[in-house]
């Protein structure tokens, strides 16, 4: 078939769409009521008798410069590959994948693209029984960057903004039987510069693409609106828009379990309400949802029928003050990007599925759609499961900030852009607007501002205003924000002041404050969220935030040399390194041991011991928390007593359990509380150190030559800390001589190792760090302690401290003290960029030993340790850049340390609190010994 190609993309700023449908609701009308009766929400668009998913093979041509593409195309003539749709050019295999954070891709100065860019030529056919007397329409889920559509040798139009719906209607160029639809992509449109965010930067049609051949008449849009009465009932509004020839039909809502119903004359456009509703309202802790039919309806026969899970909630800033169905919530959130190894950005409703059932399982209730528009089917899944949502517009104009322009408001200041700032937000309100999940709307992320963003508030505030808007951005223009003022990374201390008001501007404290990002949760870490959460649940003003980021984004390779890939392995001109692997989970979703961290400090039951009573209290909102609660008592990491009792905890209520526990003895107590498969908690009853009687030790003389002292650490991703201090007196620079460790050419401290052998054979070791006098202020160290080598084979890991995950001072709320049997392998964390890990803090004491029962044994610490066990030196971490590059061979690398830097979240945050910072000024020193077994 012949084509006159267009250059949508390129041909004048003013284009971004063009004879595109006005955006809707994602939803499918149905023909049967009973088929839908069996559907779960969710999959009802495989079920339709109105839409084909015309996702699947697709004919494709890849053309490296848009020059090559014909302006007369003859698609007979192209040589087509086959493509999966959803599906994107990179993981496809047609370019390699571009890892960039802040960065365009490109230098050229907005609206300019560069001359030389790729494009993709989509071909799909398709067939229709019936065109005459029907609506066609066709429905493109997600395309990035642009789509020129084509169609029986006609260009039907043209759409930007990736992750919105691009809708356009075939009526009249489709026909009876063979149909043939074109797809042109390329590679960078006007909306690339909309498009900047923190992500694999890919191209194509990534989502699915839906076929809508709809009657005469048809049920074109809908939105329930719940909106509460002053009473405290509801009513919920419905607008309807009917299509066509629809002279003689009419409109029905009906709600399953409410004795209502409206019927009515169709109309292009009709609004009116179900009232005095007495509901069950929907929260993320009960996601009650109530099933609407919405039915089109002629002499008793109703051909289109719509499905639609309704929630009743509200939201309400009261001063500053974030409500839920009139209570004060807390936004136990992630950020969530649409990310898989294998598929890039395209995400399946399987995907979503597992992601949304892990979150819910670690106790996340909101997700911020971090950063544009999901898929709808996340909406769905959100309503179902239970999430706050903050959805998102598809605005990012970071690069913008950066060479050649430098200007973060370049765009967003531009009053031109606005009438493409809407587009997206429209897009956005319009398919979204009705799920129950939707909890703020966001004006997108890292876009400078305000002016556009100021039009577009606006425009959600006159058409929605029920729902406040978020747009971080905001607050470092004179806005500082909308409905509710939001930041990123901010310190504790300063999100303190915020809680109390203590403010430079008014601004800060007369709404609700929301951490969007919070707890960079790259590599090992992030450190202080406990921290983070003893001031939400403090101040009423400050109602939570997000974890940047839920899941590492990265390339996976079935064969290859790693099996995980980011910025830089693909021979990218420029990119941004391992920054994307940064998530809570790792790219295939097992759980990093941050997650598991976040599991524990989101818990809504936590418990205090007072006066022979375990006092608990219930931080949901709405739920009760149920569960068994099995208790443990622990003497000196032992469990001597056990039990069990049923917890039913209304909402935000104490409940007071009476604990018959024998009188403690010497050592330590613990009382373990594991809460269901909601979460554990550990409360520590009595510490006392008691020494252990030194045993006859086998000879480890050889292993003691190992013995060295050593303050580094192979870097976490969250030791960032380090590039800003100044360059000498970063601890990476730190030069040891003889007589201790020079900043430069200034003596900052001494260290001493002290070995005096015991008789029986065992070691007293200790180990001292003195300051210089003139020790420079500020100067840090990750750590302090000793390491050893040993034979291989002392695989086996015996301990008695916390566990079993790793764990640092300030990172340790996914685990507990207690006795661990292990082995090294085990403990060690795979971070797909590889860093220290598998860290035990409030050791007491450990043992490794080999496959004949010999080894070693260190204990007798009167201020504990911690301890890592690896078959890989520091250095070897250090260096790698892939866990492939990790050699297993050689010998069993401890770590014994008194003393040991925390978390913190310095990889994009603040860095650790002072308290898990190690202080140097007042000298270091800690004592253990150690015996062969
Ligand atoms: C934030 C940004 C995110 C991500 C993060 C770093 O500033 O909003 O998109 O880039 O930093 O991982
Ligand atoms: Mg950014």
């Amino acid at each position: 078939m012949q084509y006159r190609i267009q250059h949508s993309y390129y041909r004048d700023f003013g284009m971004y769409e063009q004879n595109k449908r006005a955006p809707r609701a994602y939803f499918i009308p149905y023909s049967s009521e009973a088929a839908l009766r069996e559907v779960p929400d969710a999959r009802q668009r495989y079920e339709s008798g109105w839409v084909t998913v015309l996702s699947g093979a697709w004919d494709f041509h890849y053309y490296a410069d848009a020059a090559q593409l014909p302006r007369e195309l003859d698609t007979e003539q192209v040589d087509f590959d086959e493509i999966q749709v959803p599906s994107t050019w990179q993981r496809a295999g047609y370019e390699p994948p571009v890892y960039l954070n802040v960065r365009y891709e490109f230098e050229d100065c907005p609206p300019a693209l560069p001359e030389k860019l790729s494009v993709g030529l989509y071909r799909k056919r398709f067939t229709l029984e019936q065109a005459e007397n029907r609506n066609t329409l066709v429905a493109f889920l997600g395309v990035i960057p642009c789509v020129d559509l084509y169609c029986n040798g006609y260009h039907v139009g043209y759409s930007e903004g990736a992750h919105n719906t691009a809708e356009f209607d075939l009526s009249g160029v489709a026909r009876e039987g063979e149909n043939e639809l074109v797809a042109v992509v390329h590679k960078w449109s006007t909306g690339t510069f909309l498009e900047c965010q923190d992500m694999f930067r890919e191209n194509g049609i990534f989502r699915d693409v839906l076929l809508y051949t709809l009657p005469r008449a048809f049920l074109n849009d809908f939105w329930l609106r719940p909106l509460k009465n002053p009473d405290g009932d509801y009513r919920l509004q419905c607008t309807v828009e009917v299509q066509g020839e629809f002279a003689g039909w009419g409109v029905e809502l009906t709600v399953d379990g409410l004795d209502v119903k409206y019927t009515g004359p169709a109309k292009e456009r009709l609004t009116f309400a179900l009232d005095k509703l007495i509901v069950e309202e929907w929260s993320a802790e009960n996601p009650r949802l109530y099933t609407a039919w919405l039915k089109l309806q002629k002499n008793g026969e109703a051909p289109q029928i719509v499905k639609i899970p309704v929630g009743f909630k509200s939201v309400e800033i009261t001063g500053n003050v974030f409500a839920f169905n009139g209570k004060a919530i807390k936004i136990k959130g992630v950020n969530h990007h649409d990310t898989n190894p294998v598929t890039g950005f395209c995400m399946t409703y399987e995907d979503y599925e597992r992601d949304l059932r892990l979150m819910k399982s670690l106790n996340v209730n909101a997700i911020r759609t971090s950063h544009y528009p999901p898929d709808p089917h996340l909406l769905m899944l959100a309503d179902q499961l239970g999430f706050y949502v903050i959805d998102e517009a598809d605005i990012e104009t970071h690069g913008c900030g950066e060479a050649p322009h430098g200007d973060i408001d370049l765009i967003s200041n531009d009053k031109r852009w606005i009438p493409r700032y809407l587009d997206r937000v429209k897009r956005m309100l319009f398919r979204d607007r009705s799920h129950a999940c939707v909890t703020m709307w966001s004006l997108g992320n890292e876009a400078g501002g305000w002016h556009c963003q100021d039009a577009c508030c606006a425009f959600l505030h006159a058409v929605h205003p029920e729902i406040p808007v978020h747009y971080e951005g905001a607050c470092r223009t004179p806005v500082f924000g909308y409905d509710v003022y939001s930041e990123m990374y901010t310190r504790h201390d300063v999100a303190e002041s915020i809680g109390q008001g203590d403010v430079d501007a008014a601004e800060k404290f007369d709404r609700p404050f929301f951490l969007c990002e919070y707890a960079h949760a790259m590599g090992n870490g992030p450190g202080a969220l406990e921290e983070y959460w003893n001031l939400f649940y403090q101040y009423e003003n400050l109602m939570g935030g997000c974890i940047w980021e839920w899941a590492d984004h990265a390339v996976y390779h079935a064969d290859g040399p790693y099996r995980y890939t980011y910025g830089g392995d693909h021979g990218e001109r420029i990119h941004d390194g391992n920054f994307c692997v940064d998530g809570l989970v790792y790219p295939d979703r097992t759980p990093h041991t941050g997650a598991l961290a976040m599991k524990n400090v989101y818990r809504p039951v936590r418990a205090k011991w007072e006066d022979g009573r375990l006092i608990f209290t219930n931080t949901n909102r709405f739920a009760n928390a149920a569960c068994t609660l099995t208790w443990e008592l622990l003497r000196n990491g032992i469990a001597i007593l056990n039990g069990e009792a049923a917890l039913d905890i209304p909402a935000l209520e104490r409940f007071e359990l009476p604990l018959d526990l024998p009188a403690l003895e010497s050592g330590d107590y613990a009382l373990n509380l594991q809460y269901g498969d909601i979460a554990f908690e550990q409360i520590i009853l009595q510490e006392q150190y008691i020494a252990e009687e030194i045993p006859a030790s086998a000879d480890i003389s050889e292993i003691m030559q190992t013995l060295k002292l050593n303050f580094l650490r192979a870097w976490i991703d969250n030791d960032n800390w380090r590039n800003w201090v100044q360059e000498d007196y970063a601890p990476q620079n730190l030069i040891v001589k003889d007589d201790g460790v020079y900043a430069g050419d200034e003596k900052q401290f001494s260290m001493e190792l002290i070995t005096e052998e015991q008789p029986g054979g065992a070691y007293q070791i200790t180990a001292r760090l003195t300051p210089a006098e003139d020790l420079l202020e500020g100067l840090q160290i990750p750590r302090f302690g000793v390491t050893l080598e040993l034979p291989h084979d002392w695989e086996n890991l015996r301990y008695y401290g916390l566990g079993e995950r790793e764990n640092l001072p300030d990172f340790k709320a996914q685990a507990k003290l207690g006795v661990f049997e292990t082995t090294v392998d085990a403990t060690h964390e795979p971070y797909v960029f590889p860093q220290d890990n598998g860290n035990h803090g409030e050791t007491r004491w450990l043992e490794l030993t080999g496959g004949d029962g010999h080894g070693l044994r260190i204990f007798n610490a009167p201020g504990k340790l911690s301890f890592s066990a690896h078959h890989y030196s520091q250095a070897a971490l250090e260096a790698a850049k892939h866990q492939e590059d990790l050699s297993h061979d050689g010998p069993v690398y401890l770590s014994v340390d008194g003393f040991v830097r925390g978390s913190g979240t310095s990889s994009c945050g603040p860095d650790a609190l002072e308290q898990y910072q190690i202080d140097l000024s007042k000298g270091l020193e800690f004592e253990f010994m150690i015996a062969g077994v």
